[in-house]
């Protein structure tokens, strides 16, 4: 066998956290080894040592059977390193070749850039790869699975042989992971190496030739899917047995926190972007809202928390009629807003946890009495949090930075929930957590519909909707095309209905 990366004794301790100790992985040249683990495991630590943006305090690397040191991005890449960050990094006005070439410019006589040598390259890799992308697109109107592709394509273009991609599915939708799993099956068929982290075990076992699993900073265990189940991948990643969701059924109250009638929205440029939208969800109610990207959700998240307002139609938010209310008295009157970007909206990632616990409620108990913000209050309230939803940090004084991405998202789901809010807008409430997490915030989701929060659940994780939902809404450019009864419904069905097509 030949060896593409060989990591040993790999450590990284930060202040009062281990991130990584004792490290040993080997992947072998042409597979797709995935690395699964709970919510701050140091999974991402140890991309971020192999590529050479974090320095790690001891252990070795070699790469194809030579030793290496990595002190830089661009160490990593002069070895054929390239890594998908999780959060794109594109330019949106520009288009996919000026993307891709962005950096790496072939030269004409070392002041022009070589855009006809750069095109062809391009197409030798589309080509090679089957990579379904076009050089003269406009970024900005691409959806996220190609802008996806585009990334790899980028990290292609400079010669990757090894290709780190960090959950990279957690973005999106089923077809559009089957898409990626194609294309990454066609690299390595054509020699390339390929790390692939997930906390979705259905699809590792689907992808992967090898596993890494790891807990605690450390690797506990590698395996093949082929003797291994994802029972098994569970427990090793949390040392013991999986909680499972609890079942509840309970019936919807007849009071209503959101009505939305008839209501139609224009972007700036006179664009209509949401059409004569019915919508409406009652106290103790999950609605689901099933899309693809794209197709309206956050202009529907925008309308009802007021910051769009309906052109014609009425919307009225826990009894308040948004056009004549503002985002802050919206948000006072009892709306809790877990965003899908939390990095962007949801946290202020320089500060600490117990500030950020006061983000957004700045005037309501019990961080404020109204005028003065109440430190302690604050700090008081984020220790629930933390023990609550089991957010794995040493402490509220810890910056949000410092927390690995599943256990940002544990906060920011525990402080939406704080205080029981009439309405709960939940956009992609478990997108990176890790399955013990997710089942810790389906629980509190299910607890807050059986007090009575109406739920608004926008979720590209159809498993979740189904789980979840008490109706599911399909939204599609820009409109509600149907209500489903999960019950009723197969998830091909919904499939189906959120491209667009009418179900019988
Ligand atoms: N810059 C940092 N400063 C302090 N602690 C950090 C820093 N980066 C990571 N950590 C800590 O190191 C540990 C491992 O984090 P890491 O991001 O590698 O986890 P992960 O396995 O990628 O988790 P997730 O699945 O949530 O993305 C966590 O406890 C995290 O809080
Ligand atoms: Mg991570």
């Amino acid at each position: 066998m030949s060896v593409a990366i060989e990591l040993k004794g790999i450590e990284k301790n930060y202040p009062g956290v281990v991130a990584n100790h004792d490290v040993d992985i080997t992947i072998a040249k042409g597979n797709i080894h995935a690395i699964i683990g709970e919510n701050g495991a140091g999974k991402s630590t140890l991309m971020k040592i192999l590529y050479g943006m974090v320095k790690p305090d001891a252990g070795t690397i070699a790469i194809f059977e030579s030793p290496a040191t990595i002190k830089s991005p661009q160490d990593a890449i002069g070895l054929g390193i390239g890594m998908v960050h999780q959060h794109f990094m594109l330019a949106d006005n520009a288009t996919v070749l000026e993307n891709i070439v962005l950096g790496s410019e072939p030269m004409k006589a070392k002041v022009v850039v070589d855009y006809a040598k750069a095109r062809e390259h391009l197409q030798s890799i589309i080509k090679t790869y089957g990579l379904d992308i076009s050089p003269d697109d406009l970024v900005a109107d691409l959806g996220v699975g190609v802008r996806q592709r585009v990334e790899i394509a980028k990290v292609l273009f400079r010669g990757a042989k090894i290709l780190i991609l960090d959950e990279p599915t957690a973005v999106l939708v089923p077809q559009e992971v089957d898409d990626l799993f194609k294309n990454l099956k066609g690299l390595t068929q054509n020699g390339l190496t390929i790390i692939f982290i997930s906390h979705k075990l259905d699809e590792v076992m689907a992808i992967a030739d090898s596993i890494t699993v790891m807990r605690h900073g450390t690797t506990v265990a590698n395996l093949v899917p082929a003797k291994t189940n994802k029972k098994e991948l569970a427990e090793y990643m949390i040392g013991g047995e999986l909680p499972s969701p609890r079942p509840a059924t309970t019936k919807p109250r007849e009071e209503k926190v959101l009505v939305v009638t008839n209501a139609s929205a224009n972007d700036r440029t006179g664009r209509e972007i949401l059409h004569s939208i019915n919508l409406e969800i009652h106290a103790g109610e999950i609605l689901g809202l099933a899309g693809v990207e794209g197709n309206g959700q956050s202009e529907l998240i925008e309308l009802i928390m007021g910051l769009v307002k309906p052109d014609s139609g009425s919307v009225v938010t826990v009894g308040l009629n948004t056009q004549d209310s503002t985002l802050r008295e919206i948000r006072d009157h009892g709306v809790g807003y877990i965003p899908q970007d939390r990095q962007r909206d949801g946290l202020m990632m320089a500060a600490t946890l117990w500030e950020n616990r006061i983000l957004g409620h700045q005037q309501t108990k019990p961080m404020s009495n109204g005028v003065w913000i109440d430190k302690g209050a604050a700090k008081a309230d984020s220790e629930r949090i933390i023990e609550e939803f089991d957010v794995r940090t040493p402490s509220n004084t810890v910056l949000a930075n410092a927390l690995s991405g599943g256990n940002q998202q544990k906060f920011i789901v525990g402080r939406e929930m704080s205080g029981d809010p009439k309405m709960l807008i939940a956009a992609q409430p478990t997108r990176g957590v890790d399955v013990g997490a997710q089942a810790i915030i389906w629980d509190h989701l299910i607890e807050a519909r059986l007090k009575g929060t109406g739920v608004l659940l926008v979720s590209a994780d159809l498993d979740e909707l189904f789980q979840l939902s008490d109706r599911i809404a399909v939204i599609f450019r820009g409109t509600i095309v149907d209500y489903l009864d999960p019950r009723k419904t197969t998830p091909e069905q919904l499939g189906l209905a959120m491209t667009g097509e009418k179900i019988a």
